[in-house]
């Protein structure tokens, strides 16, 4: 299985705590455990901040940072061993495991932690965390912080700053390492070849769910642990709602079928879309539609290369987009008039991408000081234009109503340009046509 390097866990932490100021600390819960129903837990899914510094993958831990701490700067507070609770639910790695496989200085129970963390916050001018985003953490915090206050007449030093770790962190995040690209590569891999298998198992009387099974299928059988987002299956009009995942329609002849799903590799998620027709064959106005989705796509991989800001492969989009529809009479007027207007969002109402990481929707600011970013060697995002023509449009003829089209990729800025991870799924009309005829 590919996935990310003990050492790299020890390099991000070390390359954080270089960013953090001197006599500091910085502190991170785990994901806690979602109950789904009585008894029944979701799927647990570490939390990705807590992830990306430990690879650390159980519940009820805490990350504890402390830079130029003599005895160990980074401590890990963990479940203890316990052969009753692992015969039930697993092997769990103890205080000695935090510190034999995961890198740990130092482990001590997460039952202590009420009594030994303040010891360590005691004494640092600043507190890192996340602050906001787990209000029960956050509770948690200003107990341990009003102990060390509750000692101030003993001498005790309570911190007097507390930052959003969130700066710092997800700034490392959003440039992606060789082992990330490695693992993000992998999962891109696995994800091609699910839509692979759903587009030939495609057809009509089969229902939604039925393509999400052979996604599934490919997904664990490459390793992967579960889908990074609900997967999308959403044929006839459903392909024009953004978020659709009921995925229990039949499918039709003579339908698209838009699918919207990636697996997640060592918490790495891929995003791909590909929309097809059920049954093999594209009808005129799908394949126009199709067209101009897929040349938007290209003119905005034209954009993305390191000196170009975020926004440019969005506005190739909008200006291929908008020029289509004029040319299919799905709008009418001047091009730059109806881009200014904003016209197009009555098709295109989305962005051409988001950062792509451990988050589908990753971490990582979009504008810098007001301006859009400018895209760095590292930085991995999609690209995911679409026209989705809504089937209560009454201005457009009868015959557009009701196709939606988005196509999406996931690419990694390169000295050059970018590197595609997703092209291993077909994607012209020709090459999809020729892929679903050979399985029939
Ligand atoms: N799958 C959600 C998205 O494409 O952003
Ligand atoms: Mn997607
Ligand atoms: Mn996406």
């Amino acid at each position: 299985m590919i996935h990310i390097p003990k050492a790299e866990y020890t390099r991000r932490r070390k390359a954080l705590m270089a960013q953090m100021e001197p006599n500091s600390i910085a502190i991170l819960p785990a994901a806690a455990v979602a109950i789904r129903n009585r008894d029944v837990e979701h799927v647990y899914r570490q939390d990705s901040d807590f992830q990306y510094l430990s690879g650390f993958p159980e519940p009820e831990a805490v990350i504890v940072l402390m830079p130029g701490r003599q005895h160990g700067e980074y401590v890990l507070f963990c479940r203890e061993r316990n052969a009753e609770r692992e015969l039930w639910d697993g092997l769990r790695a103890g205080t000695e495991g935090a510190i034999r496989d995961f890198g740990a200085d130092d482990a001590f129970p997460i039952t202590d932690i009420d009594d030994i963390l303040p010891g360590l916050i005691e004494g640092r001018d600043r507190v890192y965390s996340a602050m906001g985003s787990n209000a029960e953490f956050d509770r948690h915090l200003m107990e341990w912080i009003n102990v060390i206050r509750s000692k101030a007449h003993l001498g005790a030093q309570p911190p007097n700053e507390f930052v959003a770790l969130d700066h710092l962190l997800h700034d490392m995040r959003l440039y992606k390492s060789a082992a990330e690209v490695k693992v993000m590569r992998e999962a891109a891999r696995i994800s091609c070849a699910a839509h692979v298998r759903a587009m030939q198992a495609s057809r009509a009387g089969l229902y939604e769910f039925s393509l999400e099974a052979e996604l599934d299928y490919e997904f664990r059988k490459g390793g992967a642990k579960m889908p990074a987002y609900g997967s999308i299956v959403a044929s006839g009009r459903n392909s024009c709602i953004l978020h659709y995942q009921q995925n229990d329609a039949v499918l039709k002849d003579g339908d698209l079928v838009l699918i919207d799903a990636g697996c997640e590799i060592d918490c790495y998620a891929s995003d791909i879309t590909r929309t097809w027709p059920v049954s093999g064959k594209f009808s005129a106005e799908q394949k126009a539609i199709y067209e101009i989705v897929l040349a938007s796509q290209e003119a905005a991989f034209a954009e993305i290369a390191p000196n170009k800001h975020w926004n440019q492969a969005h506005e190739a989009t909008v200006q291929v987009i908008t020029a289509g529809l004029v040319k299919l009479g799905l709008l009418q007027g001047d091009v730059d008039e109806l881009i200014a207007s904003e016209a197009y969002k009555a098709f295109y109402m989305h962005r051409a991408g988001h950062w792509l990481g451990m988050d589908v929707h990753d971490v990582g600011e979009y504008k810098v000081g007001g301006e859009w970013r400018v895209l760095e060697v590292g930085m991995a995002l999609t690209v995911e234009p679409g026209i989705y023509v809504s089937p209560d449009n009454q201005s457009v003829a009868k015959k557009w109503r009701g196709i939606g089209v988005r196509i999406e990729d996931d690419v990694v800025v390169t000295k050059q340009g970018c590197e595609i991870l997703t092209g291993g799924v077909p994607k012209s009309v020709a090459e999809i046509e020729a892929l679903m005829a050979g399985a029939r």
